[in-house]
């Protein structure tokens, strides 16, 4: 059977995908932000899954004003690099798993999680940064990766419940595919920040720490985060973080801290990211 043998979230600015294709990771600014992934590098080339499910939010690139999934897999063989209005990234073609996509859609359809099923696809930094993060620059990505995009771009996004119980359908899902296949669930966005308006710029470093040690801990606490709070202390692209429960759903009750990084600052945003793997006794 498909286990998920991990769990990952991560920041996605897509000023670190440009510091990365523009071969500036080794200034004085970026050092510092690609210093807090070398752990993982090495974690993940130990233990290499063989499908992710990235957890992501199209940023109006492949989606637009005429179409707005709240939840939406990708099913599609690959995902082409989208154009974000200055020219794609130089980064390989994401490579999916249909028949493990498929699954997830039927199955969480079935639990009642009416997703979208989206057969052509192009994917935006929301998906490549955290790839570019983890994986470098190898010519080919050595997973295979399923898009699950969230609307948190239009009012109203999911609420912070749905996204912690599509996460545990989702392991409901991977835990029935017959195929013996490492799985690991990433969510990206966040951590607390502000692209617009007066606030622009807003980065709460206690609010986040805060999130950060009850989604090990105490993930229950967090299901009842209303979108105010998010906007209120996180910034308006905070919301962005409620993706990051899909991902502690999708590991079960317990969780083991394996890798914790923060960093501000980070273009405009405070930078997370962690690690984490179910405990043994988790069903
Ligand atoms: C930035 C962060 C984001 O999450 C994003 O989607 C776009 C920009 C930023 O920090 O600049
Ligand atoms: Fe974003």
């Amino acid at each position: 059977m498909a286990r998920v043998t991990a769990g990952l979230a991560t920041s996605h600015i897509p000023a670190i995908g440009a510091a990365i294709d523009l071969a500036k990771t080794d200034m004085d600014y970026w050092r510092p932000v690609f210093a807090g992934y070398d752990w993982t590098k090495e974690w993940i080339a130990q233990s290499p899954p063989d499908v992710v499910v990235l957890v992501y939010n199209d940023h109006a690139s492949h989606f637009s004003m005429e179409l707005i999934p709240t939840f939406a897999i990708g099913c599609a063989e690959r995902f082409a690099i989208c154009d974000e209005g200055y020219g794609p990234r130089p980064v390989p073609e994401v490579v999916g798993h249909p028949d493990l996509a498929w699954h997830i859609a039927a199955s969480a359809i079935l639990d009642e999680f009416d997703m979208t099923i989206v057969n052509e696809l192009t994917v935006d930094h929301g998906l490549t940064v955290p790839l570019s993060l983890v994986f470098g620059q190898p010519a080919a990505w050595p997973v295979a990766v399923i898009p699950l995009a969230v609307n948190v771009v239009q009012y109203p996004p999911p609420t912070s419940n749905r996204c912690f119980e599509l996460g545990r359908a989702i392991r409901r899902a991977i835990q029935s595919f017959p195929e013996d296949l490492n799985v690991q669930v990433w969510g990206t966005g966040g951590m607390s920040h502000q692209l617009q308006g007066p606030r622009a710029g807003l980065i709460n470093e206690p609010w986040d720490a805060d999130f950060l040690d009850r989604l090990v801990a105490d993930p229950d606490s967090l299901r009842t985060m209303p979108h105010i709070e998010y906007l209120r202390e996180a910034g308006s692209e905070g919301i962005e973080l409620v993706m990051w429960l899909i991902m502690r759903g999708a590991l079960g009750e317990s969780v083991e801290l394996l890798h914790r990084f923060y960093h501000v600052p980070a273009s405009n945003t405070a930078l997370g990211h962690v690690v984490l793997e179910p405990t043994k006794e988790n069903p």
